[in-house]
């Protein structure tokens, strides 16, 4: 069981207050949407909780342990994984090897220390690849290990970075947008795959900007608007709730 807690988070930039007293809850089995007009301070959250950039005040707990200071790699190695809105796939590599790739940069602090020494040792090398294939099970991809990350349709290789997410320990995972550009069929089946991930006692935070998708898959969603939370609840309260309401209508006039 894992309890991702942020307590009173705040972050200025300059004069601009992206994040203002944030808090919540991302527990094992759960998917936590984090929902809320462009600009709201949603990706600052996701940066703050990896430590890419350091809060002013405020605390990330993961089983109670407070990340905030820890440098990133520390922080995913501890179990906070997480993709980003772009692929950031090694389009020459086999899909396998993007994984191997990353397993060993998680295990070595570094990505140059993993390709340096890739395929020196064959055991661990062996291990490293039966791990890559248990991810590729998770996200439903295990035909494709042997494939050129390059050749795979866009939604797959989606699933890919999600799959080299998993490859640290993962406890709670932080999704950017995971189906940003996707078309229907491709959106399901990351849905699809973000289930099964839920299904393996991951504490999941999603950004989405996609209602459907918000809708159909969270259990818990927290709207935020100019870096406070205005709402939080199941997606039935949220969308029902007027400051809401107002929040959206206002991104679109
Ligand atoms: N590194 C940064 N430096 C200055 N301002 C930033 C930085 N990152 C984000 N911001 C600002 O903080 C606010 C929140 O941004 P962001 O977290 O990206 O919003 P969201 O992901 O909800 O669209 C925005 O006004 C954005 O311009
Ligand atoms: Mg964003």
């Amino acid at each position: 069981m894992t309890t991702l807690e942020i307590k009173d988070l705040s972050k200025a930039f300059g004069g601009l207050q992206a994040v203002h007293h944030f808090s919540c809850t991302a527990v094992s089995g759960q998917i936590h949407a984090l929902i809320g007009p462009n600009g709201a301070g949603k990706s600052t959250i996701f940066n703050l909780i990896c430590g890419v950039i350091k809060p002013d005040s405020g605390q990330v707990l993961l089983d109670g342990e407070d990340l905030v200071g820890l440098p990133p790699h520390k922080i995913t190695a501890r179990g906070i994984a997480r993709t980003f809105q772009n692929v950031r796939l090694f389009k020459n590599m086999s899909v396998r090897d993007n994984i191997v790739v990353a397993l060993h940069a998680t295990r070595n602090q570094g990505i140059i220390p993993a390709i340096a020494s890739a395929g020196r040792d064959s055991s661990s090398m062996r291990e490293l690849h039966n791990k890559a294939d248990a991810v590729l099970e998770i996200v439903g991809l295990p035909h494709r290990a042997e494939a050129l990350a390059k050749n795979l349709p866009y939604g797959e290789q989606k699933r890919v970075e999600l799959a080299r997410a998993l490859g640290c320990p993962a406890k709670a995972l932080l999704l950017d947008e995971p189906t940003t550009g996707m078309n229907p069929t491709e959106s399901v089946e990351m849905m699809q795959t973000i289930h099964a991930v839920k299904d393996r006692g991951i504490a999941i935070l999603l950004v989405e900007h996609n209602m459907r998708v918000v809708m159909d898959i969270s259990d818990v969603v927290t709207v935020m608007s100019f870096g406070e939370v205005i709402c939080a609840g199941t997606p039935q309260h949220v969308c029902q709730d007027e400051k809401v309401i107002e929040a959206y209508l206002g991104e679109k006039r």
